[in-house]
């Protein structure tokens, strides 16, 4: 019998753009309605763009990846902005983990490495899942986000309007 491969989590490094921007665009193609920019525009930004987000801009941003083996088969991240009245306040996006991993440990522990990292930067975690990915909503209740809203049509895909669901972890 072979010994299944380890699942590890780690931050990604600038080696690690391509394998974002690939996993990045599979994410959108699968489901446009997720997230905030069409897989062509993400394409189109290119390996270096990506390098720059794991890079990040302000202390906090970070993306972290689940990596069965060396393939990269999970991505979360944080943002933070730069103003001094919101920077209290970390964003978790572009969550994702390949369908063959759905249903094990690998997003909870991606998602929880995201969640400890924000409690060491920011005062509240922040996010949004689109109405109707009850499969991510059911996951994020069980990791302990509250619910406190929707903003409506907040992405027009094919024409047809979605909106999201704000998230909330509060550390203080
Ligand atoms: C969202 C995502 C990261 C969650 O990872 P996962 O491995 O699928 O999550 P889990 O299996 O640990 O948890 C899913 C929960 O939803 C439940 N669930 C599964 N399908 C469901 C459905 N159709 N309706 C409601 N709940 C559902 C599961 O039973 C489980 O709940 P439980 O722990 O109470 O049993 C993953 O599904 C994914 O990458 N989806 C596509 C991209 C996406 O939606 N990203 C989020 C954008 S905000």
């Amino acid at each position: 019998m072979q010994t299944p491969v380890p699942l590890a989590i780690r931050r990604l490094v600038e080696a690690d753009a391509p394998a974002f921007l690939a996993m990045r665009v599979a994410a959108i193609v699968e489901n446009p309605q997720y997230f905030g920019s069409p897989a062509a525009e993400e394409e189109a930004a290119g390996v270096a763009e990506f390098a720059a987000r794991i890079r990040g801009k302000q202390d906090g941003d970070a993306v972290f990846g689940a990596f069965r083996g060396e393939v990269l088969v999970g991505i979360a991240a944080m943002f933070r902005p730069a103003s001094g009245t919101m920077k209290h306040r970390g964003t978790l996006w572009g969550v994702h983990v390949e369908p063959g991993e759905r249903g094990g440990d690998a997003a909870e522990r991606l998602v929880r490495a995201v969640i400890d990292h924000a409690r060491c930067h920011v005062d509240v975690l922040t996010g949004h899942v689109t109405v109707g990915n009850a499969r991510a909503r059911r996951f994020y209740e069980r990791l302990g986000f509250d619910f406190s809203g929707v903003e409506r049509k907040i992405f027009k895909v094919g024409g047809r309007h979605y909106d999201q669901e704000i998230l909330l972890m509060d550390f203080t």
